[in-house]
């Protein structure tokens, strides 16, 4: 006799683990397959949580080094980089057990191996010893995620030629690296490395960097960057990645057809990522893909298949964590008969350098596009009492507000714990809040969110303080 389930998820990461949760806490017994040999995805094992542990640790030595400045005197600082991976290590272990234990708490079967259709309603695991398990199930979510992209003809051995998990496991700092492509990836783990005391230059196909985001903030983003030292090298298509003895040489050809050689001893490919469908046998179940390889849903998260549903990066969208674990939840509520959605219009999106940016809702670029009547309120963080008071002024908080209601459409931050000012205007797009709102409501003194009550209120041209 085959186990059976009432909902089966396939991949244990953001989407698919708080899927998981969701479903059990809705009733329905349910189990989770995941290959990886911990949960929590790409996410907590190779992605954000360790880059934000190593942001956060090369951050911390960068100020550290220039404490000096400010009248801390710390003698020698040393960097002992096998203590920082550890550290980071350590944080993603905690993270993924605490994962585990959730399982055990709300009772969802943790199947360890790797999750494939053998029908409809069958799946099959396999686990790392070749043993094959199938389980018989009602309902089906496939969550497996995203694997880095790589360039045609590029392998990436994770030493010289890295994607965003070699870039978290260097055993030593590179004296020169090579960042091709300017997206959040590629600025995330350039900043890293640039700290730690790489030279880092950063190759991309653009014009500017982080392309979809606001392009005022992204030439903001790029001017702070450059200042920190990282090189760019924009409009330039990589044409060749070559190993030799020591290290790589990419070979690009730019906008003027000029050819241009960099040595670097590791180069980091950061050129996007694309959906995990493969090995799942989805041809044998007829699950129809797009022109992407993506799994393609209707609005409830179901596929061409009655029974089979899929959320995360292996759907449309951005490939973002928090985007999946709303889609876990939505879906998991659908399946159990509830209405469970998603609002697209206020997915934030943050890049966790420093600063940090942030945004949410509609850039300048997608109004005009629209046609949409806009008014726009901006406000320095130098204009910031808190931010000046602890000598962290770079960047502003810039509103989009519709002009005839004055709704918010939009925000965009870069500056000082952007991430986390960017919830407040999230909360008030759910709310279908105007600027006058977030302008009228009071804001705690000195904070870093006065700038956004001081962008909201310039928005009809009443900042007090710029
Ligand atoms: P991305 O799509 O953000 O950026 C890729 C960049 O590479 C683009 O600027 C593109 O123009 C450039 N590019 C593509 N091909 C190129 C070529 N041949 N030569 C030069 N440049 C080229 O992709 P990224 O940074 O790899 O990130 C992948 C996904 O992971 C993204 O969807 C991102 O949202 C997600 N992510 C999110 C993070 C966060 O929320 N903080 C952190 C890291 C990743």
């Amino acid at each position: 006799m085959l186990e059976k389930f009432q909902a089966v998820v396939i991949g244990g990461g953001p989407g698919g683990y708080v899927c998981a949760i969701r479903l059990a806490q809705l009733g329905l017994k349910t189990a989770c397959v995941e290959s990886r040999g911990t949960l929590g995805g790409t996410c907590l094992n190779v992605g954000c949580i360790p880059s934000k542990s190593l942001l956060n640790l090369s951050n911390e030595f960068h100020k550290v080094k220039n404490l000096a400045n400010k009248g801390i005197e710390v003698g020698d600082i040393k960097l002992n980089l096998n203590k920082m991976m550890k550290s980071k290590d350590k944080a993603v272990t905690i993270l993924t057990k605490g994962v585990e234990f959730l399982f055990k708490k709300n009772k969802v079967t943790y199947f360890k191996g790797y999750g494939s259709f053998k029908s409809a309603n069958e799946i099959l695991i396999r686990d790392d010893q070749n043993k094959e398990t199938i389980i018989q199930t009602d309902k089906a979510v496939i969550a497996t995620g995203s694997v880095p992209a790589s360039l045609s003809g590029v392998d990436i051995d994770e030493k010289n030629i890295i994607s965003s998990t070699g870039a978290l496991k260097l055993e030593k700092v590179p004296k020169k690296m090579i960042v091709i492509g300017g997206g959040y990836i590629g600025l995330e783990m350039g900043s890293v490395w640039s700290r730690l005391g790489s030279e880092v230059q950063v190759i991309e196909f653009l014009d500017h960097i982080t392309p979809g985001m606001d392009k005022e903030i992204s030439t903001e983003f790029m001017k702070i960057l450059k200042k920190q030292g990282i090189k760019f090298n924009m409009q330039n298509k990589v044409e060749k990645i070559k190993k030799h003895k020591t290290g790589v040489i990419v070979s690009t050809v730019d906008k003027g057809g000029n050819k241009n050689d960099f040595d670097c001893d590791v180069v980091l490919i950061a050129v996007g990522r694309k959906p995990n469908t493969e090995g799942l046998n989805l041809q044998a179940v007829g699950i129809h893909l797009d022109e992407r390889n993506r799994v393609k849903t209707d609005k409830n998260f179901k596929t061409n298949k009655q029974n089979i549903y899929a959320i995360g990066d292996v759907i449309v969208g951005p490939m973002l964590a928090h985007k999946a674990e709303d889609e876990g939840i939505a879906v998991a509520e659908n399946i159990a008969g509830q209405s469970g959605h998603v609002n697209y219009d206020t997915i934030p999106g943050v890049i966790y350098t420093t600063p940090e940016v942030a945004t949410v809702g509609k850039t300048e670029e997608q109004l005009k596009e629209t046609k949409t009547d806009y008014k726009i309120g901006k406000f320095s963080f130098m204009a910031n009492s808190r931010a000046k008071a602890i000598d962290d002024t770079e960047g502003f908080v810039k509103i989009l507000a519709d002009t005839k209601t004055d709704k918010v459409l939009g925000a965009h931050i870069i500056g000082p714990h952007a991430g986390e000012l960017i919830a407040e205007i999230g909360i008030a797009m759910e709310f279908g809040a105007s600027s006058e709102d977030i302008a009228r409501t009071c804001h705690a003194h000195p904070t870093f969110s006065e700038a956004v009550k001081e962008a909201a209120l310039s928005v009809d041209k009443r900042a007090i303080h710029s």
